[in-house]
Parts: C-alpha cells; structure tokens; sequence
C-alpha cells in the first residue's frame, strides 16, 4: 500500500484543505503515515503571506534533493498559495519536486500522483491568474471541491471548519491571497447544510465558518447574508449534537447590525469576532487599501461592545508598512491600549511581489524598527491579555472538551488512564487547561477558574 504524509502550514484555508487532500488520498487506498521520512507522497500544503513562509518551504524542499536515492520512487508535492504562486521558481530551484498544485486544483491530487507513477513526468495543476482574464473565466479554472468529510482526517472529532467562501475580493496592497486564491465566492447554502449534517453525524460539537472575508457571505441565488446563514446552521444544533458555531475572518465594514444581532439571538453562535484592523492610523489605512478609517473601526468595536457585551474581539496588525512613521505606530499602539482585544496577532510588514504595495510603495522601515515596533505592539497586547484573563479568577466557564494538553499528548487518550489534563475553549474562545476523564471528550463542562496566564486559562471542573 502507497503511503503518504501531508505538512500544513498557513491559515485555516490551508489547514482544511490538507484534511481535504487527506480525506480523498484514503478514500483512494493510500495509508496515511505520521513521519515525512516513511512517506511514498510527502506533500507541503504552503503559504505564500510572507517572505519567512515560503523561504522555510525552500529550505524543506532543500533537505529533500537527495531523498529519492534512498527512498525510490519516492513523490515530493508542493500544493497550497506558493504552488499557485510560483510554480515555475518551485520546479527550477526544487527540481526532485514532482507536483505541483494550486489551491483551486487540490481535487485532481489523486488522479496526477497516479500519472506520476505511471510514468508520465512532473505534473503541474494551477487556476487562471487573474491578471487580463475575465472574471468568469478565473472562477471557472478553479474545482470547487470540499466533499465527503472524512473523522479520520481530522486533529480531533469535535471541531471542523466549514468553507462558505472562497478567494477575496478586497485587494489590500500588501496582500497576495486574492491573486493566489481567486475572485471572492460564496458557497450554496445547500451544499453548506448537507456538510454540516455530515459532520454532526461523524460526531462533531463545533463548527467555524470559514472565508477570507465571512461577514460579507452572501448566497449566490437568494442573497442571504451570514446572519441568515447562522441561523440555518443554528437550527442543527442540539444539546449533544452540534453545540457551538463560530466563524472567521470578518471585514470591519461588512459588520451590519443584522449580524451583530444574531450574534446575540443566537446562543449556540459563540460570542467571538476576529476582526483584523491592521493599523491605527488612517493614512497607512488608506496606503493599504483597507477601505475604512479607525473612527469607523471604533464604532464597529462600540456597537459589537454594545450588542454582546461578552464577546471577545481579536485582531490583526502588520506593523513597518511602508511609510510607516513613528507617529503612525503611536496611532496603532493607542487603538491597541483602548479596543481590548483578547489577542492580536501581529506581523512585520513583508513585501510581496504581484501585490500593489510591491508595485507602488518603497519597503523604507528598517528591519531593526519593524522588530521594535513589533515587539512594542506585542508587550503591548500581551499585558491586556494577562489582565483580560486575570478577570477570570474564581469564574465558572462552560468549555468544549477538546482533547487532552498537549503535555499529555503522548498518553493513550482512550486507554486505562482516568485521570488527565484536558483542553478546551470558552464560548469566547479562551483556552482552558483542567483535570479531568476521558468520557469527558467532546461533552461540554463547567469549569471554574483557578489560575490565569495571558493566553491559558486553568481550572477544575465545578
Ligand atoms: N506582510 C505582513 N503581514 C501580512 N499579512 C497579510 N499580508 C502580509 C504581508 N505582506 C497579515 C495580515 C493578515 C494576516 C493573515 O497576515 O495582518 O490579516
Ligand atoms: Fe492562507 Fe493567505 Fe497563507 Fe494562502 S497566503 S495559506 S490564504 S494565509
């Protein structure tokens, strides 16, 4: 039997795909092995967000020149945004790679290893680039493909994300997804609700809609907007069944008044937002294309305060873009102080080639100031998060049981242990560490709060 193994990086577009790749490879009678080494197929499911994704890709690839010696036959794959990407640099500086495979393509991976092994050369799969083709024309090169969910291909049984949308439509300047992943497309409700059933029978409790831009999903034939979507996916859920609704990534200015209420209407819908605001200041905005000022940005943050007073907001920030002054990154550092974000993640500005900012902007921060005013952003966010979750001392938390922490990871989760340390997340999405059995995976637990870090909570089940 063809063994394979698949290594994720990237966002959770990445992250399901390989559980789609996964799912039809043991559907078609590949075995799935967990080291690299051992593998037949070995795939790297790739990022292209920033320059230190891709150059560790590279490096990886590098490792491998020689594989083949030792292992005949042996298929290196390169799939995800660096395949669609760069294609051509993959196979000229990675010459043993075999595959290549955009992320519209991922569907038709069975069917090129096959032609691989039957002799027929490297193959190579990628969409339309946008570049001087019609709209039409780039949807139509990509398979929309997110079959048969398979349990097996999953980190645990009780989580899965759910695509409702592909691609982005946004074009901010310093962004490469909406070249590599296509025109912004929302999945039919139907197909949507038929995965999710699947789901909820192979024993899932939490579902995350997931899109580049979520909040601004609408159904293809009726318009429906993703309050109604929730709605319909709110109506699967059952105490034991489906349990919690969460999605992500929302867009500041598609953050209507119908969807912060059903964010509140809605108790099975988790009262979490992820809403990237990437700078406090409006001329870096405005460089960026983002499309809103941070006055606009505050008042989305007011009115989901308002609408879910329990909800927790994340954000994103790049910090260093280009023209970024001192006075720009006070702007950031202020809108950081005041919005209280559970977390924010924060990134080093990266210049992409095939992006308006490559094109347009000079890369004029220093390395040396992007990492200050990194590190400054982060001391920053991190000292909220600590008293955000200091708040939760002595409180009772209901909590997903999602598995056991990862120190205890190398245990047999289903053998003769009763005692362990699981994990889980409150409806806000925070992670809580606690002892407890293993019949408790996948139920959900009353937790009470005894010990808090920035990022973890730890408690005892009440
Ligand atoms: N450089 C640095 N960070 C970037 N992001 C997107 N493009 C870049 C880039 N060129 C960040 C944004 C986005 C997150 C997923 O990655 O903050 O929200
Ligand atoms: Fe995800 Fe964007 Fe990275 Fe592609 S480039 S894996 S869409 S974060």
């Amino acid at each position: 039997m063809q063994t394979f193994h698949i290594e994720t990086v990237g966002c959770q577009m990445n992250v399901l795909d390989s559980e789609l790749v996964m799912a039809t490879l043991l559907q078609e009678g590949f075995q799935y092995v967990d080291s690299p080494k051992k593998a037949d197929i070995l795939l790297f499911n790739t990022c292209s967000i920033r320059q230190h994704a891709e150059d560790k890709i590279y490096s990886a690839l590098g490792r491998l020149k020689h594989a083949r010696e030792s292992h005949p036959g042996k298929i290196i794959g390169v799939m995800g945004c660096m395949a669609q990407k760069d294609a051509g640099q993959i196979f000229r500086r990675a010459p043993h790679v075999e595959l290549v495979v955009g992320p519209g393509q991922i569907a038709r991976i069975p069917e090129l290893i096959r032609k691989i092994q039957a002799g027929e050369g490297p193959q190579l799969e990628l969409s339309l680039e946008r570049k001087g083709k019609s709209r039409r024309e780039v949807e139509s090169s990509f398979d929309f493909f997110d079959p048969h969910r398979e349990r097996a291909a999953r980190a645990n049984p009780y989580q899965a994300f759910v695509r409702v949308m592909f691609g982005c439509d946004q074009f901010c300047t310093y962004c490469i997804v909406p070249r590599v992943r296509g025109p912004e497309q929302s999945r039919a409700e139907g197909e949507i609700l038929a995965e999710i059933d699947q789901l909820v029978e192979q024993g899932c409790r939490e579902v995350t809609l997931i899109g580049q831009t979520v909040s601004k999903y609408r159904e293809p034939t009726t318009r429906m907007p993703l309050s109604g979507l929730l709605a319909k996916v709110h109506d699967r859920t059952s105490p034991g069944g489906l349990e919690r609704i969460r999605f992500v990534t929302s867009h500041p200015n598609s953050m209507t008044r119908d969807l912060l209420d059903a964010v509140r209407d809605l108790p099975r819908v988790m009262p979490f937002f992820h809403i990237p605001a990437q700078s406090g200041s409006n001329a870096v905005l405005k460089r960026m294309n983002r499309g809103y000022t941070v006055e606009k940005y505050r008042e989305v943050l007011a009115a989901i305060r308002e609408t879910v007073p329990e909800a927790s907001i994340t954000s994103d920030f790049i910090v260093g873009f280009c023209g970024e002054t001192e006075a720009d990154f006070e702007d950031t550092m202020r809108l950081v102080e005041e919005s209280r974000f559970k977390n924010s993640f924060i990134f080093k500005f990266s210049p992409r080639e095939g992006t308006k900012a490559w094109e347009l902007f000079e890369d004029d921060i220093p390395e040396e100031v992007k990492r200050r005013r990194n590190n400054e952003l982060l001391a920053l966010q991190n000292r909220i998060s600590e008293e955000d979750s200091a708040g939760f001392l002595g409180r009772k938390v209901e909590i997903l049981v999602e598995g056991a922490s990862k120190k205890e990871e190398s245990l047999p989760i289903y053998g003769e242990s009763t005692k362990l340390q699981l994990t889980g997340h409150t409806p806000c999405d925070r992670i809580v560490v606690f002892d407890g059995s293993p019949e408790m995976l996948g139920t959900i637990q009353t937790v009470t709060i005894e010990k808090t870090s920035p990022f973890t909570l730890f408690g005892k089940v009440a």
